[in-house]
């Protein structure tokens, strides 16, 4: 048997796997409790075992090609550090968290580390993480070059607040001024959020415009604060009532599941027509702001039409409103080939927010206008930590890094690729009804009867269990909870999609089983 270049690595990796498996079987707390020979033997005993053609890399959950740009990784797999327990952490969340803290999956997953494509939990266990935290983790987990400049950062200026100028928040915004779209954009206000990016959005447009009506989408997502929740068109995500007046809701362009029962293109994109008669039925006739994600994340990533934001924007400056693109989740190069998702549209927005991918896991928000929208915002404001020199230093460093990597073609390059090898899954699994998306933000929509478009949230919470089991991460969404939402950094490379490909693929099969399985039990109990 022939091992692979670094035969040491995959020895020392085996080993360790094999003490945490071992260290499992015996209710052994930590993997250093298994004696060292013991993990060493039974590791040369099993790559003994392995057939010639065995994939040792997959065999040990790693990816056989290296990661896009910067090729290391960290192997190690511990839990040694841990001060609390697994059932310790999850005990606390229960005791000492507000029960809306939710988490995905039955059993809590409890995460310790990360690292570029990866995360592992508190028992060792490697995952491919194709959700990056929902859709944040933008140049791959604890990006080398941006966490460098972070860690300079924080040990020079940590924190001033926005009443004293500092150089790092100057010259982000700069940044920005130099690639919003059209770079008609070159004011900033930065926050700590996508929630606050859009509070202050609708704020300013209204201070602009002196109307203060706003019109946002069905099916949309914006934030969790009683602003951003009234504007949010999903009743899931929108706790306590109608938290706030003067908010109505468009039709959203959601072709699979058409809100006029039309099929596009001889629709002749209604859904966008709708929105004058719209604002002329259920508004003053004067509004303030249209807020609108180019693909609605939340949502499901549901992705308009090219010719529906062109249609509604003309609309929108009829009534003389303002244009906000909430770019939370499309921001940075996701769509691929453009830093913002509304550019794959021909739009320019009278404002743009942002948050998520920009901070790569550091916390920001940003709301970035036209100089003359911005100014409209009279009067003084505060965010205390808004443009937090750290914060700033890692949104600059990620969107140079974005930029000097050329990762916005990346992410339309792997997002083809990966649009293909979801169609390859639909092709084989009729649960799949549909597969769409932009560059590296695909989802594939889960349906029980593929005539019928029932949608299918238990099998999709199924299929989250498996993908657990089989070590891949992917994000749910959707109003119907029947969405797989597949977001990857986006420095992926193709190598890594075919391995996600493998995975889900294997989860997928798992779940008709269970599905045949359930069927067959039903059968005999009747
Ligand atoms: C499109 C969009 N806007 C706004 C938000 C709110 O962002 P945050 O959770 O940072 O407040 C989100 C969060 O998921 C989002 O997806």
């Amino acid at each position: 048997m022939e091992l692979p270049r670094n035969k040491y690595y995959v020895l020392i990796t085996y080993a360790v796997r094999v003490r945490r498996y071992l260290a499992d079987m015996s209710n052994c707390r930590e993997a250093s409790r298994v004696p060292t020979w013991c993990a060493a033997m039974s590791s040369v005993l099993v790559l003994a075992a392995l057939p010639a053609s065995a994939d040792i890399h997959s065999s040990i959950g790693l990816s056989s090609e290296s990661f896009k740009p910067g090729r290391k990784r960290i192997y190690a797999i511990t839990a040694s550090g841990d001060r609390m327990t697994e059932q310790e952490i999850i005990l606390a969340n229960q005791q000492y968290l507000f029960p809306s803290v939710f988490h995905y999956f039955n059993e809590p997953l409890v995460m310790a580390r990360a690292k570029d494509q990866f995360v592992w939990d508190a028992r060792g266990n490697q995952y491919l993480d194709f959700f990056g935290g929902i859709v944040t983790i933008s140049v791959g987990h604890c990006n080398e070059t941006v966490n460098r400049k972070v860690t300079a950062q924080i040990e020079t200026l940590q924190h001033v607040s926005t009443v004293f100028a500092n150089e790092p928040q100057a010259a982000l915004a700069k940044r920005i001024a130099g690639i919003t779209p059209g770079g008609k954009l070159t004011k900033s206000f930065f926050s700590n959020s996508g929630t606050e990016a859009n509070e202050t959005a609708i704020l300013t447009a209204r201070c602009y415009t002196g109307s203060f009506e706003v019109v946002a989408l069905r099916h949309s997502y914006h934030g969790r604060s009683a602003l951003a929740m009234a504007s949010t068109g999903n009743s899931a995500w929108r706790l306590g009532g109608a938290p706030a007046a003067g908010f109505t809701h468009a039709l959203n362009a959601y072709c699979y599941r058409c809100p006029l029962g039309a099929t596009y293109p001889s629709c002749g994109v209604r859904c966008a027509r709708d929105l004058d008669e719209m604002v002329r039925t259920s508004t003053s006739g004067k509004i303030a702001a249209f807020i609108a994600e180019p693909i609605q994340g939340v949502g499901g990533f549901i992705t308009p039409p090219k010719e529906y934001f062109e249609i509604v924007a003309g609309i929108v400056k009829k009534y003389g409103g303002l244009f906000i693109s909430d770019e939370v989740q499309t921001g940075w190069g996701r769509t691929g080939g453009k830093w913002f998702g509304i550019e794959q549209y021909g739009v320019t927005p009278d404002i743009i927010t942002s948050a998520k991918g920009l901070g790569n896991g550091t916390p920001i928000g940003l709301t970035v206008a036209r100089p003359e929208v911005a100014d409209g915002l009279k009067g003084a404001t505060i965010s205390t930590f808004g443009g937090n020199p750290v914060a700033a230093t890692a949104a600059k460093a990620v969107i140079d890094f974005i930029d000097d990597n050329k990762l916005s073609i990346n992410a339309a390059e792997a997002g083809a690729h990966l649009r293909s090898r979801l169609e390859e899954l639909k092709a084989k699994h009729s649960l799949i009804g549909d597969v769409r998306g932009m560059g590296l933000m695909q989802a594939i929509e889960l349906v029980e009867d593929r005539e019928t478009r029932a949608p299918a949230p238990e099998a999709t919470a199924a299929l989250m269990e498996a993908a657990r089991e089989n070590r891949l991460l992917v994000g749910k969404g959707g109003l119907y909870g029947n969405v797989i939402r597949i977001s990857p950094p986006l420095n992926i490379s193709k190598s890594d999609i075919d391995d996600f490909a493998l995975r889900l693929g294997a989860s997928l099969d798992r779940v008709q089983q269970i599905g045949r399985r359930g069927c067959r039990a039903r059968t005999s109990a009747s």
